[in-house]
């Protein structure tokens, strides 16, 4: 391999493998240039798997389209794939890693006949950074490619870093779409039949084997399965956390900051509030990460949080100039949406965007939309990617290569009833047990019927590389590896309550700053609160809703402590700790004991 930019022998020796397991027509290592990027993109136009957008509209922004069978995390067929059945535990899928090797070599056998095999090598984390990781994912999709170049560092630089010897994680992907000698390209190719897609993650190895599909978590390799499934597994062995939360900061009138870290399932709210606008005067809300946080014992004993990730892979639907405003702003050039709708004038369009559609549209499938058609024009799971570096209010120390102290960790999700607005957990123990009985509404970030209330644990039920109840351990495990005054507080919140009649109780998104706010009086320890048998809640008076139009009725529901919806939550998280048996971490038992005689009394 002449070309190669690098004298990496084990990198050399295993591209060499793959090319010949795969039979691609060409190599291509990518440099992360812009002028890459621009060739490539240029090349999904010609090819149709990229619609180029008005320029003068939406600056060097594409549109592209997904098969529809391809448009979603697929939880199903993701495996983690330890020696042991036992130690992926209960709530992943496992098999033999021999045996799904062998499956998976026939699958790549010939796969990317008639694609280039690109080469991205890159860096989850600053490059100078000692707790960065440094990935190369092998793909066949030039999707994947600019797409990774938006969401993580690629390029040269990454492989200087490497040297002759560094160390990387292998991830390996292929759309799993051959041509065939003259066989004309379609503009999504991909595996259609989920049974053949496989999401493969290898933690003792530390390597990624991708199958079948070119959307999202499941195919840009650094995300998902190397920041959040391999990273968890490795930080349980080094003592620190991979963890699927946002990070923000905010700074009160008085001039003081305050960093918050936020864990909400898939679809649940991050990206909202990692760059709200506060509805407060006076607060200023900066963003340094919107879906995953790395997080480690500072030498000061505190908790800092990295964003290992340099974009943004959010939600398009419903994000509009009032929802979020910068998102917007941050999508305005440089972007890639996915399955969003294309309007007359060649600029994109979703539900929930704040402005009324045009009368006639294509939608996400490549349809003729109209108003009336019935049909949604953008896919639920609709997704742009943008460079963070666009955000308007992203922080200056957002690539701050140690990270931020954290103040507060916060654990949501989508719950309609029950669960109040906000709460804060009593000690450690009890913020651990809040985030192991979180649980969620289902959404469409993941293929499968949504509005379904399951338990998502820390936000990590699709994302955590071992056992969970090993995950919820090692939780507990940070108390005794930092003083307790030095660890975060933990709060529960849910912006999702609704009135019987359906409506939100809660107007959320930038109205969210007054639940933060008393968050960060609680922090400096002059908000008030009430001891409630599930945590402290603020007082009727202690959160600041000053131009706020919420009845004292909603407020009194969203702050109340619904015992009978608590008895069966206590029900309901009890049988899920059954499920991680015997892993199941008996300290967390006894705070939900506790609770329920607290409940009783
Ligand atoms: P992932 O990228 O899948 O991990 O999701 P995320 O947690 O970043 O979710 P995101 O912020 O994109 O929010 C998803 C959906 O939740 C959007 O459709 C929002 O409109 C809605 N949402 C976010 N914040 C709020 C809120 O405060 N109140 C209400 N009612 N809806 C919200
Ligand atoms: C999620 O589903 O939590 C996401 C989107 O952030 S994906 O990258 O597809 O996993
Ligand atoms: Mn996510």
């Amino acid at each position: 391999m002449a070309s190669a930019p690098t004298k990496h022998s084990k990198l050399l020796k295993w591209v060499e493998e793959i090319k010949t397991l795969c039979q691609p027509d060409q190599i291509h290592w990518c440099d992360g240039s812009q002028a890459e990027y621009q060739i490539l993109c240029e090349q999904m136009v010609k090819s149709g798997a990229f619609i180029r957008l008005n320029p003068t509209l939406r600056p060097n922004s594409f549109l592209a389209r997904s098969h529809a069978s391809d448009v979603a995390r697929v939880e199903d067929r993701t495996y983690i794939c330890a020696k042991t059945k036992d130690e992926a535990g209960p709530t992943n899928n496992w098999t033999d890693p021999e045996e799904i090797k062998a499956r998976l070599t026939k699958s790549y056998q010939g796969c990317m006949k008639g694609r280039t095999l690109y080469v991205i090598p890159f860096s989850m984390g600053p490059l100078d950074s000692p707790i960065s990781k440094i990935g190369i994912e092998l793909t066949d999709s030039p999707y994947v490619v600019t797409n990774m170049e938006i969401m993580t560092k690629v390029g040269t630089a990454v492989l200087d870093k490497l040297g002759t010897d560094g160390e990387y994680i292998p991830c390996l992907h292929s759309i799993g779409a051959p041509l065939k000698p003259g066989q004309q390209d379609v503009p999504w190719p991909c595996e259609p039949d989920p049974a053949n897609k496989y999401i493969v993650h290898f933690p003792e190895t530390r390597t990624i084997w991708s199958y079948g599909s070119g959307y999202g978590g499941n195919a840009l390799l650094g995300k998902k399965c190397l920041a959040l499934r391999i990273a968890s597994s490795i930080a349980r062995k080094e003592g620190w956390m991979a963890e699927h939360m946002l990070i923000l900061s905010l700074t009160s009138p008085a001039g003081k900051t305050y960093y918050i870290a936020a864990a909400f399932p898939s679809a649940c709210g991050k990206t909202n509030l990692a760059m709200m606008q506060p509805a407060l005067p006076g607060w200023t809300l900066r963003c340094i990460g919107d879906d995953i946080a790395w997080i480690r014992i500072g030498e000061d004993g505190r908790l800092y949080a990295m964003n290992p990730e340099t974009g943004f892979f959010g939600v398009a639907p419903g994000t509009s100039t009032q929802s979020n405003p910068n998102a917007l702003k941050s999508v305005a050039k440089n972007s890639i949406f996915t399955n969003v709708a294309l309007t007359p004038d060649g600029d994109i369009w979703w539900e929930d965007m704040g402005v009324p559609p045009p009368a006639k549209m294509i939608d996400w499938e490549g349809r003729e939309w109209t108003p009336d058609c019935g049909r949604k024009a953008a896919h639920p799971n609709a997704r742009f990617t943008a460079p963070a570096s666009q955000c308007p209010v992203i922080d200056p120390q957002w690539q701050n290569p140690a990270g931020v102290p954290i103040s507060a960790i916060l654990f949501g999700g989508r719950r309609p009833s029950t669960i109040p607005l906000v709460n804060e957990a009593f000690s450690w123990e009890h913020g651990v047990f809040m985030g192991s009985a979180a649980g969620s509404e289902t959404t469409a970030a993941a293929l499968g019927k949504a509005g379904v209330l399951r338990r998502d644990p820390f936000a990590m039920l699709p994302f955590c590389g071992y056992h969970m109840g090993d995950y919820l351990k090692h939780w507990l495990s940070m108390a005794d590896r930092t003083k307790r005054d030095k660890l975060p507080k933990v709060y529960f919140v849910n912006w999702f309550r609704k009135s019987p009649e359906g409506k939100w109780l809660w107007p959320g998104y930038g109205e969210n700053i007054r639940v933060l706010k008393w968050i960060c009086e609680r922090v400096e320890g002059t908000g008030k609160a009430v001891k409630t048998p599930i945590g402290n809640m603020p007082t009727p008076d202690a959160m600041d809703l000053s131009g706020m139009k919420l009845t004292p009725e909603d407020l009194k529901q969203l702050l109340a402590v619904d015992r009978e919806g608590w008895k069966k939550e206590i029900e309901n998280i009890g049988s899920y700790y059954d499920t991680l048996n015997p892993r199941m971490p008996d300290a967390l038992r006894q705070e939900l004991k506790g609770l329920q005689d607290r409940l009783n009394a």
